[in-house]
């Protein structure tokens, strides 16, 4: 994924452009560039690295006269993240500059027309072809032009685009990746995502699929792709700036893994009865629909997968209907066997990830009831689902997913127990006690916080450690899992997530002294033989550490062991993983990494 940012109005436009694409570097930080239309030119500055690296080129005073600008954070998909490839991208004349977001699928047929119309290609981009298919269309007005390369391209893509002839026109368009306008005062925003324009607007406008929008300086206007003007629909963003900024902590990371208490309390917020039931009626689905349902599947990519497999073990041990996950990105390659008895549930906080989006569109087709589960209101899969759960988070700018999973897991937890409570299957007494327990969630990760200096502690032995496992079973198995997807994404050492009870036929024979072994042992029914597989490790020189509930007599077997509060099992996930997500945070910073920026990552994929 790619950032866009675009601006039209009389601030000087580098100081709009460049402190919105930082505000955007989460999206994709390989590249980076702005081109400005100056009326009778067009400059285009533009490097490989970060917007602190674009900075170095700008020479404000130069460039003070732009009347409009468009700027771009790249994440590479086509062609090598270096400076060639970069955006803006300008065709041969220099007289139309585009950013794009997405990827043009049908680019290769589109470039090779172009080529043998006599354009000049400058990068290995898809996106370039954009800027080119304008300048074939001659004299066409740019937003016409822009509805035209909408008709022609496929794939997914949103774009900014200005023209030298027209500097006082914008013009971005969008189909499966996001777009926003800011509307100010006398002047214009046009973003990927809302943090880039806020400190100078909270009108906004989204910009929904299979549109096209002109921006000026005094106006907005919206349309089809066919030229129809849709009226725009205005929305004040209510969520604050600081927000989204680091609010004195080092790292999004670690500020973000703070949030945990509150953004849980805001997921549970409003949808528990004074009796103790689950509310769920903002999901509008007939009881009897749900009543129905004889199959579930949930599917996800990464951590949310990790959350699908918590759903898996809630959804049938309270609802008893049958679970099926998926890694969406498998799931429509294997048949699935899917009528309109069976509930698909698409887990991604961005709601972008295209995987997912294909996987729930997919289900769709075949007359399935779709619940998407996202952080982002108004996402794709918000938009695209019959029913929408939204985790309550607030905007996640590290790139490791922390406090976006667990409001994923207790909105799977709310979601499993709804389920339970309309199809009859569990008394009105025990969702009383589960509900009463989840509510006491926040304090409990508050408590878990306060354990972070222990933990880094404990850490610093292990900074130039290369092999790690976390293990579990049952419950614990997905806490093991993310545990060790964040030490691996975030440290860059092997770790390997397995179910605790698998080791034995084959990953055993990897253990020897210098191995970490993590066990996680809150699940109450499989603990003992967790513990028993965590002796099995030690016996092969492993060092042993586990998180295990307060008061728990986990033996002689650990090394180190990292308390967590009691509670139900299931529940427990939401606590347990805290300290696997501050042992990755600890042991990723004292190896000098970038914990909100990892290498080769980006925060939404929105490709295959
Ligand atoms: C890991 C991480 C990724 C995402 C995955 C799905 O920390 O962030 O594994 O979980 O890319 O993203 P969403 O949830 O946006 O679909």
């Amino acid at each position: 994924m790619c950032g866009i940012v675009g601006y039209v109005g009389p601030r000087p436009v580098i100081d709009v452009l460049v402190p919105g694409l930082a505000h955007l570097e989460y999206r994709g930080y390989d590249s980076a560039g702005i081109a400005l239309n100056h009326g009778n030119s067009l400059s285009v500055l533009k490097r490989a690295g970060r917007i602190a690296d674009l900075r170095l080129l700008i020479d404000q005073e130069s460039l003070d006269d732009a009347i409009s600008g468009i700027g771009h954070t790249r994440w590479a998909t086509h062609g090598a993240p270096n400076s060639g490839n970069a955006h803006p991208h300008v065709d041969c004349d220099r007289g139309v500059a585009v950013v794009h977001n997405g990827i043009i699928e049908n680019w290769a047929v589109l470039k090779e027309k172009l080529i043998g119309a006599g354009h000049e290609f400058e990068s290995d981009t898809d996106s370039e072809v954009v800027a080119h298919m304008i300048e074939d269309m001659g004299d066409v007005p740019l937003a016409e032009a822009v509805r035209r390369v909408m008709n022609q391209a496929e794939g997914a893509l949103a774009l900014a685009v200005m023209r030298r002839s027209e500097p006082d026109v914008l013009v971005g368009a969008r189909r499966g990746s996001p777009l926003v306008v800011g509307r100010g005062d006398g002047e214009n925003f046009l973003a990927s995502d809302i943090p880039a324009f806020l400190e100078h607007t909270r009108e906004m406008v989204v910009v929904d699929d299979d549109r096209v929008v002109e921006l000026r300086a005094d106006s907005v206007s919206l349309t089809d792709l066919e030229g129809n003007a849709i009226e725009p629909v205005q929305h004040k963003v209510d969520w604050n700036f600081e927000a989204a900024e680091r609010d004195g902590y080092p790292t999004f990371m670690l500020k973000e893994i703070y949030e945990q208490p509150h953004a849980i309390a805001d997921t549970l917020a409003g949808r528990v009865s004074p009796t103790g039931q689950v509310v769920l009626d903002e999901l509008e689905i007939d009881g009897r629909m749900l009543r129905a349902i004889d199959k579930v599947f949930v599917v996800a990519c990464g951590t949310s997968y990790h959350a699908a497999m918590m759903a898996k073990y809630a959804i049938e041990r309270w609802a008893r209907l049958p679970v099926e996950i998926d890694i969406a990105s498998e799931f429509r390659y294997r048949d699935p066997v899917l009528d309109s008895r069976s509930l698909v549930i698409g887990i991604s906080q961005s709601g972008e990830t295209i995987d997912t989006l294909a996987a729930v569109r997919y289900a769709r087709a075949q007359g399935s009831l779709v619940i998407g589960v996202s952080n982002v209101v108004e996402s794709a899969l918000a938009r695209e689902a019959d029913a929408v759960l939204y985790t309550r988070a607030g905007p996640e700018i590290g790139v490791a997913a922390t406090k976006t999973f667990t409001t994923q897991l207790v909105a799977m937890q709310l979601l499993g127990l709804y389920l339970a409570q309309v199809r009859g299957a569990v008394d009105p007494g025990a969702v009383e006690v589960l509900v009463t327990e989840m509510l006491r969630l926040p304090d409990q990760v508050e408590s878990v916080l306060s354990t972070s200096d222990a933990i880094e502690k404990l850490s610093r032995d292990w900074t130039d450690t290369r092999d790690y496992f976390f293990l579990g079973r049952s419950g614990d198995f997905p806490v093991a899992m993310e545990g060790a997807l964040k030490l691996k994404e975030i440290a860059y050492v092997r770790a390997e997530g397995y179910a605790a009870g698998e080791m034995k036929h084959g990953p055993i024979a990897l253990i020897e002294e210098g191995v970490v072994v993590v066990g996680v042992v809150t699940d109450s029914h499989v603990r003992t033989k967790t513990l028993s597989n965590m002796e099995e490790m030690k016996a092969r020189g492993g060092t042993i550490v586990l998180v295990a509930e307060e008061g728990d007599d986990v033996g002689n077997v650990a090394d180190h062991v990292i308390r967590v509060p009691a509670g139900p099992d299931l529940l427990c996930t939401v606590t347990a993983v805290v300290p696997l997500q501050l042992l990755a945070y600890h042991i990723a910073t004292a190896r000098g990494m970038d914990v909100d920026k990892p290498r080769n990552l980006a925060k939404t994929v929105t490709v295959e």
